[in-house]
């Protein structure tokens, strides 16, 4: 069973993972819109693995014994402006999303929650992944710049991601 507390904030992460979700979308739709299928793909991939992220936390609330509250997903933005400037708010929204895993981190050692400690390990380094990931495509922008044939090169690269599910069991 997880303590009150605990299962709030799981259920809030569950809603902050379905706005990132709908967030890549969004970002997603944009870049299919302006002709950018890799890119596209790439986010589209994000957009699963925050669902999947989303579904991991839900079904951990209720393998606890606890009460799986839906709550309400705000409404992402539509236009993102460069492909520069969609990887800074990617980078930026995992950073910010990083700070809310270690928040619940910080609730399961307050409430010596030593499972959800163990399994909040795999989203502590899904995090490193998710920030690299975005650092590193933010990187090779900066460097081809928004405009010109190397992006297209960028575009080719970043159709070839797929998505793989993530599970907690093989993830450690
Ligand atoms: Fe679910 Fe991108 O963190």
């Amino acid at each position: 069973m997880i303590s009150e507390k605990m299962q709030k904030v799981l259920n809030k992460q569950v809603q902050a993972e379905m706005y990132s979700a709908n967030l890549y979308l969004a970002m997603s739709s944009y870049c299919d819109f302006k002709g950018l299928k890799g890119f596209a793909n790439w986010l589209r991939v994000q957009y699963q693995e925050e669902t999947a992220h989303a579904l991991l936390l839900l079904d951990y609330v209720k393998e606890r014994g606890g009460k799986v509250e839906v709550l309400q997903i705000e409404a992402p933005a539509v236009e993102f402006g460069t492909m520069t400037e969609v990887f800074k708010t990617v980078l930026k929204h995992e950073q910010h999303v990083t700070g809310l895993i270690n928040g619940l981190y910080e609730v399961a050692i307050q409430e010596k929650d030593f499972a959800a400690q163990i399994f909040l390990q795999w989203f502590v380094n899904e995090q490193v992944e998710e920030e690299a990931n975005a650092t590193d495509i933010l990187g090779k922008l900066e460097v081809i710049g928004d405009s010109g044939v190397n992006v297209l090169y960028l575009d080719k690269e970043l159709s070839t991601r797929v998505f793989v599910p993530p599970s907690i069991s093989n993830a450690n």
